[in-house]
């Protein structure tokens, strides 16, 4: 899809903060890009959208997203390949699961042309922010949040949808350390586990510090139920090679469907990298360790993209899995991945959306 002419009212900052950015020394999720879409919902119907420069917005105190946590989020992220266009990853899939979210929390569905044309408008207009740098890309974050300046329990009539969008590199820095979560729950079935929910987030940070407390990065869901199969962790799917197969929990209302994940998997088959999805218990990972069967574990996400698994903590003891150089699965997918994104390879699934300037 492609937009060859604005169709968006914008409003350009005066003078572009990009030289504040250091490219080759790019933190998380802490430097903004110029712009930003700003659409709202209100009398029954999405309204015109508009790119304004990127900014604090005015909100009143009683905003119900504030108070009930009526607000959903995707990540998403647009690289550049070397003639300098920008390649948008998958972001089709995002704006379906967005839609996705707003169904279960409520919210208006978000018309398809709002979200991608607003996006194709804002990635060319802030081009710039895309970095080229090997390991980077713009992370863009759409998002939806109730605005009835209304304090009693019950949908908002009134929303607002925005996009901005940060320069990043990695998330994480380092091969992590995780370990199984035995008392605290993320998600049950009925909940809104498969929601990419604000609140999904916010519920996971008193156990995911907990955790910290005790020398790991992040912690490793388990079931509701029994905490005895392994769900997801913090801000990633989970992935497993197990005697030469690719093993991850399969998604269900309780994990949210990754959309780097389904990519994983794809280039997987692809590769003719046997793949089971299903239930991967936690006494199935401590056995197989047992037996060094246990390859590799890596988590998945858009922000994480391939994050390395160095040790699982798993019923009082430290798994120390192989070292990552030998993780020949992992390693091959993310390259393969990495060289899509970038265009330095064929893209035989149309995940790239490319946005010529
Ligand atoms: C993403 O991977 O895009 C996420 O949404 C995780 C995030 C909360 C940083």
């Amino acid at each position: 899809m492609s937009v060859d002419t604005p169709t968006i009212p914008v409003r350009c900052v005066p003078q572009s903060r990009i030289s504040e950015l250091d490219f080759n020394n790019i933190e998380f999720g802490k430097i903004f890009a110029d712009h930003m879409l700003v659409a709202d919902y209100k009398n029954g119907a999405w309204q015109t959208p508009e790119i304004v420069p990127y900014g604090n917005m005015s909100l009143s105190p009683a905003t119900s997203a504030l108070h009930y946590g009526q607000a959903i989020f995707e990540g998403m992220k647009a690289y550049k390949n070397a003639e300098g266009d920008i390649l948008l990853f998958r972001a089709l899939d995002n704006f379906r699961r967005l839609n996705i979210s707003a169904d279960r929390m409520c919210i208006p569905e978000l018309p398809e042309e709002i979200f991608m044309q607003g996006l194709e408008q804002l990635l060319r207009l802030d081009a710039a922010w895309v970095p080229p740098t090997p390991g980077c890309a713009l992370y863009i974050r759409p998002f939806i949040f109730a605005t009835d300046d209304f304090i009693g329990v019950r949908p908002s009539s009134n929303y607002r949808f925005v996009i901005f969008s940060c320069p990043v590199g990695a998330y994480y820095g380092q091969p992590l350390r995780v370990a199984i979560e035995p008392n605290y729950v993320r998600s049950a079935e009925g909940g809104a586990g498969y929601a990419k929910a604000a609140g999904n987030y916010g519920a996971a940070l008193y156990p995911a510090r907990k955790m910290q407390e005790r020398g790991y990065h992040q912690l490793i869901w388990t079931d509701a139920l029994e905490h005895k199969y392994i769900e997801e962790s913090g801000t990633m799917n989970l992935m497993f090679v197990i005697d030469g197969k690719l093993v991850t929990p399969s998604v269900s209302t309780t994990i949210l469907a990754g959309i780097t994940r389904d990519s994983v998997l794809q280039i997987a088959r692809d590769k003719g990298i046997p793949v089971e999805e299903r239930k991967v218990s936690v006494d199935e990972i401590a056995q197989a360790h047992k037996a060094g069967k246990l390859q590799e574990a890596f988590g998945t996400g858009t922000a994480a993209t391939i994050a390395q698994i160095a040790t699982i903590h798993v019923n009082g003891e430290d798994l120390d899995l192989p070292a990552v150089e030998d993780r020949q699965i992992s390693l091959s997918i993310a390259e393969e991945l990495e060289r899509i994104k970038t265009g330095q390879a064929p893209d035989p699934h149309n995940w790239i959306q490319k946005i010529s300037l």
